[in-house]
């Protein structure tokens, strides 16, 4: 089974790469599923019923979250409703919606789990990534595939948890930073592991906003709204692997692509 994971789609620009490269690459790649991250899908921040529309129209199969899963009000609704393919951090226990999934595809049962860090994420409910997955081994039966979205600012916290899971899961997944790193491998078990996939938003930009509203937040300490331009060039960034035994990966790579939106 080809699997594609997208990195934080963010914003306009994000979804509208999505929407013009996605269906192609499906067939170029033989993909049979795709996941994606969405936290940042709804201008930014948060997911609303109309962008998540968009996305599964243009061929996300399943969207994990993050941080900014919930700021925007309606993404409570949507992830109260327990039919649509959509994960939230498993360790924020209060949230709606579920933290895992399994879903049925062809004659392959796939789980996916969230899970968010603890470092820097200003969020007071969130449990130890580490126990969270532990007790949740522990208490689920393993599917076919199971991929993990490890959504965290530190790489420590992202490269422990792709050592502490490996042979257990297929894939370990970083998101959240939005800069793609360079260590798609295979670990010493067989789990696919990347520190962060990187994002599918403007390329020149501060991690997808607009990088001079960015700069005075740096430059003059002030709070500076975010906001993202309508035009320029997305970098798609996502992880294409192949599974074939429960659990294992064989092939983990990453895969880049521009999309200029005029
Ligand atoms: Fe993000
Ligand atoms: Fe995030």
């Amino acid at each position: 089974m080809h699997i594609l994971f997208l990195g934080d789609i963010v914003g306009k620009p994000g979804r509208r790469a999505v929407a013009a490269l996605l269906p192609n690459l499906r067939q170029e790649l033989a993909v049979d599923l795709v996941i994606a991250n969405t936290e940042n899908t709804a201008h930014g921040k948060g997911l609303t019923a109309s962008t998540w529309t968009e996305l599964r129209q243009a061929g996300v199969d399943i969207g994990t979250g993050g941080n900014h899963t919930f700021s925007k009000p309606e993404a409570t609704t949507i992830y109260g409703q327990a039919t649509e393919p959509l994960v939230r951090p498993l360790n924020l226990p209060g949230a709606p919606g579920q933290g895992e999934k399994t879903f049925q595809v062809g004659q392959k049962s796939v789980t996916v789990v969230n899970l968010l860090g603890q470092f820097g994420m200003n969020l007071p409910d969130v449990e130890n990534p580490f126990v969270t997955i532990q007790r949740w081994w522990r208490e689920h039966r393993p599917a076919d595939v199971i991929v993990v979205d490890m959504h965290a600012e530190a790489t420590s916290e992202k490269i422990n948890l792709g050592w502490y899971l490996d042979g257990k899961v297929t894939a370990v997944i970083g998101t959240h930073t939005h800069v793609a790193t360079v260590d798609a491998r295979l670990l010493p078990n067989g789990t696919g592991y990347i520190t962060d996939v990187g994002m599918v938003g403007l390329r020149d930009s501060s991690l997808g906003v607009d990088k001079d509203l960015a700069l005075q937040r740096f430059l003059t300490g002030q709070k500076a709204s975010n906001d993202i331009p309508e035009t320029g060039l997305v970098g798609f960034n996502a992880v294409l692997f192949e599974s074939t035994a429960p659990g294992r990966c064989t092939t983990f790579e990453r895969i880049y692509r521009e999309y200029i939106v005029t």
